[in-house]
């Protein structure tokens, strides 16, 4: 397979990831504390997932894992210790520092069940038929070829085998500056799949009960939004057994479940707040009535809640007119000094 230059873009900002050892969000917001407290600290917050594909998996003791883009190790370690002696934990990454940095971790650990390979997703390095579960954390949204990864993903399961997968999608196209900015694939945002493409790409790699779910509340209420927001989601699906027939049509779950509670502290008061809504460039414009202090106050819980995790921006404005909320999808600019999106 021919490396592309979206391939080396990703691999050099992944390579500068391991070797200044920066995190995205914190392993802590990702995970249950009792999943990590095994792990040295510094393995256990070396995390540059967006999900927990760990406990959508789970594992069971003597099950083969395959961990698509394996970055550090840590969801592989999490996996060796719940698949057992008599399992086998396989990750795969194309970037030589990151698998350097996953083998000393596996070294230091002494977990005899892990391997890290060296190899692209749309070339995967193992075996026909010989998976039973494929995680991955953030990165299938990295390949320029996404067919072919979920092609390769198809091949490497065994029959009834199934995929546990925590990724960057999005409720619509994102703006072609960002599609196109090197900076923001690196960051995955630019390579995000609609929730529709990603489903329908699996399904017509052959696999079955197809879901595609925003992952928490915060990722919930993104997904509502019809601007094309990147929001975290968790991809759940499975190969047919031997006997069964796929029907190739769209599931249900690719539906965006957007009903439940808004966990976003602040904003139910901000929208009760809203007097009229215009659109403006990637975003809106929500006129808001009623105490300036008060509403500050809410924007500003609002901001905190959101945290930096969110690709979304709330911003105040305060005009002639009265106090205006904007909610925005950041623009193109903003992806190049894309460390305030991760
Ligand atoms: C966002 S990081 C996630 C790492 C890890 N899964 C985690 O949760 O910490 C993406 C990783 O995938 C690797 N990667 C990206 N695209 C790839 C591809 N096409 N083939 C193999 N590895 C890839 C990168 O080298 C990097 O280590």
């Amino acid at each position: 397979m021919q490396p592309t230059s979206i391939h080396d873009s990703v691999r050099e900002h992944y390579a500068e990831r391991a070797r200044t050892e920066t995190s995205c969000c914190s392993s802590s917001a990702l995970y249950d504390d009792q999943l990590l407290k095994d792990l040295p600290t510094d393995i256990s917050q070396f995390s540059l997932g967006c999900g927990n594909p760990i406990t959508t998996a789970a594992l069971k003791p003597g099950e083969t894992v395959l961990d698509l883009g394996s970055g550090g190790g840590l969801d592989c370690f999490l996996a060796s210790k719940q698949v057992g002696a008599a399992g086998h934990v396989i990750g795969v990454d194309m970037t030589p520092d990151m698998l350097a940095k996953a083998r000393a971790n596996a070294q230091r650990l002494g977990y005899p069940n892990v391997e890290f390979r060296e190899g692209y997703l749309e070339a995967l390095p193992v075996d026909d038929n010989t998976i039973d579960v494929v995680i991955s954390n953030c990165v299938i949204n990295l390949s320029p070829d996404k067919p072919q990864v979920f092609r390769e993903v198809f091949r490497a399961l065994k029959p009834g085998g199934r995929i546990a997968v925590s990724d960057i999608v999005t409720n619509g196209a994102l703006p072609e500056a960002v599609q196109k900015s090197m900076a923001a694939w690196g960051a995955c945002v630019a390579g995000a799949l609609t929730v529709q493409d990603y489903a329908r790409g699996l399904i017509d790699a052959g696999f079955v009960d197809v879901r595609v779910t925003p992952k928490e509340t915060t990722d919930k209420w993104l997904a509502a939004l019809p601007i094309g927001v990147p929001f975290s989601a968790t991809i759940t699906a499975r190969q047919p057994r031997a006997d069964e027939q796929p029907s190739g049509e769209m599931p249900d779950g690719v539906e965006l479940e957007t009903a439940g509670e808004l966990k976003i502290d602040g904003l139910e008061d901000l929208i009760g707040r809203v007097t009229d809504m215009d659109s403006i460039e990637n975003g809106y414009d929500l006129r808001l009535e009623g105490d300036l202090a008060e509403i500050r106050a809410k924007v500003a819980e609002v901001q905190q809640s959101v945290g930096c995790c969110s690709p979304l921006k709330f911003e105040l404005v305060e005009a002639a007119d009265g106090a205006h909320l904007r909610v925005t999808n950041p623009p193109a600019s903003a992806f190049v000094s894309i460390d305030s999106l991760n």
